[in-house]
């Protein structure tokens, strides 16, 4: 396993361009199962996580052709319906393949993701839909095994704006009978952007990034190609993460290929806390700024502050002047980052969903272990203004979601080795 030695303090400069956003790569990549002709993409980010979903489709007999960031997906030769446990438990994403099989082929059998991390994360938003769709579902052996005649177009009403429900939804419907209406539907810009994805190839589609989607059943035969590459949005939560580091380190950066729109809660909330930020059209340019204040923060679905951005923004609170709160209301269990922040010298209390962190002058540095995606970004965060050498250990957690981020990193100043594993 590989592992980061971060020597800090340091300060960032320079300009970083952002990669493609992974949580709409991969559900956009999940709907190429629909089309029944090849599909092009343009600057697909290479992370662990779209490696996944690859494989997925070419376990499927999916004729997958990559070359660098240019990915063409034929999925004509899809021959099997099945999603294997030993891919799907290792990224619970997986789950997005269910919508497009049973909207096309009428049969998927998916293996169940189970827990995770950072909580428990059930699917049981994602089956209540497609089972008003028509689909029968059982559960047996640990694969949700998922049959119908022709899905058919329904009112889905989500108890919870599921991001992932919204998404497999949205794809089951492209193939339905009729028109599905998504009510109290997830409005995060992935989801606008899986639409845009889908409307390119001739899917009416209306009201994507609101609460309330509506969703035009075709027949497979009224899809066409849209004739052109598609390249999918700048990865927002990326973007914020090279923000703080920028606001943390007291440096000089420009953060592009994003829209910052995509940001708003979180640039807000670091502006009240006293960071100099010049917001562009696609860029973010942070200022040096000193004295930041602590502030209160509580997670959200967008446009609220995101849970994937919490983490980072935790890293930031543990150096600034005063107190902050974190209030995690999305997943049980996303604080896994604190103990290893307080071994760097961070002082945060936890009680129940909420965080008191307390600013410190000064962290230093110490070995860590990555836990998941978000938290193993914080820690990075943590270890550039460390004083001394920060060892992070497990960075495959980091890997599955930012691409190149050491090379991005030294690129803007910062003193990191990747240590090859065995
Ligand atoms: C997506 C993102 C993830 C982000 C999360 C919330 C991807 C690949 N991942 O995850 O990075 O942190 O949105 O913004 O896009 N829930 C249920 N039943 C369900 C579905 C969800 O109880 O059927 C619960 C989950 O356990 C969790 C909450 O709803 O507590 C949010 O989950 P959801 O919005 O579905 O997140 P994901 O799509 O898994």
């Amino acid at each position: 396993m590989d592992k980061l030695l971060v020597q800090g303090p340091c300060q960032l400069n320079g300009t970083v361009e952002i990669s493609s956003a992974k949580n709409a790569t991969l559900p956009i990549l999940a709907a190429t199962i629909l089309f029944p002709y090849p599909v092009k993409f343009v600057g697909i980010p290479d992370l662990m996580d779209v490696g996944t979903i690859l494989k997925l489709l070419q376990s499927m007999g999916i004729n997958v052709t990559k070359n660098d960031h240019e990915v063409l997906i034929d999925a004509t030769t899809l021959n099997n319906q099945h999603a294997d446990y030993t891919l799907v438990k290792t990224m619970r994403a997986s789950v997005l393949v269910l919508g497009p099989l049973l909207a096309r082929f009428g049969i998927a059998s998916v293996s169940l993701p189970g827990g995770c991390a950072i909580g428990a994360r059930p699917v049981d938003i994602h089956l209540m839909g497609l089972e008003k769709m028509g689909a029968q579902i059982e559960i047996e052996n640990g694969y949700i095994k998922a049959k119908c005649d022709k899905l058919k177009g329904a009112v889905v009403k989500f108890p919870f704006p599921s991001v992932g429900a919204t998404e497999n939804i949205m794809m089951a419907a492209v193939l339905a009978e009729g028109v599905t209406v998504i009510e109290n539907a997830a409005m995060e810009p992935e989801i606008d952007d899986l639409a845009d994805f889908l409307m390119a190839q001739g899917v009416k589609i209306e009201g994507a990034g609101t609460s309330h989607i509506t969703i035009h059943g075709m027949k497979e035969t009224e899809l066409r190609p849209s004739g052109k590459s598609y390249r999918v949005i700048g990865d927002r939560i990326e973007a914020a993460t090279f923000i703080i580091a920028g606001i943390m380190t007291k440096g000089d950066i420009k953060v592009t290929g994003f829209n910052p729109s995509h940001l708003e809660f979180v640039l807000e909330t670091l502006k009240k806390m006293g960071a100099k930020i010049e917001i562009g059209k696609d860029y973010v340019h942070i200022h040096p700024s000193d004295g930041l204040k602590g502030t209160m923060v509580e997670t959200l679905p967008f446009p609220g502050f995101p849970t994937d951005v919490q983490a980072q923004m935790m890293a930031l609170m543990s150096v600034v002047d005063g107190n902050s709160t974190v209030t995690e209301t999305i997943f049980e269990n996303r604080f896994m980052h604190v103990p290893e922040m307080i071994r760097m010298g961070a002082r945060i209390n936890l009680k129940g969903n909420t965080a008191f962190i307390e600013g410190v002058e000064q962290l230093s540095g110490a070995p860590v272990m990555c836990t998941d995606l978000r938290a193993s970004a914080a820690l990075i965060l943590c270890a550039l203004v460390a004083h001394g050498q920060t060892e992070i250990q497990r960075v495959y957690h980091l890997d599955r979601g930012y691409e190149k981020i050491d090379e991005k990193l030294t690129n803007l100043g910062s003193k990191i080795t990747r240590v090859k594993g065995s």
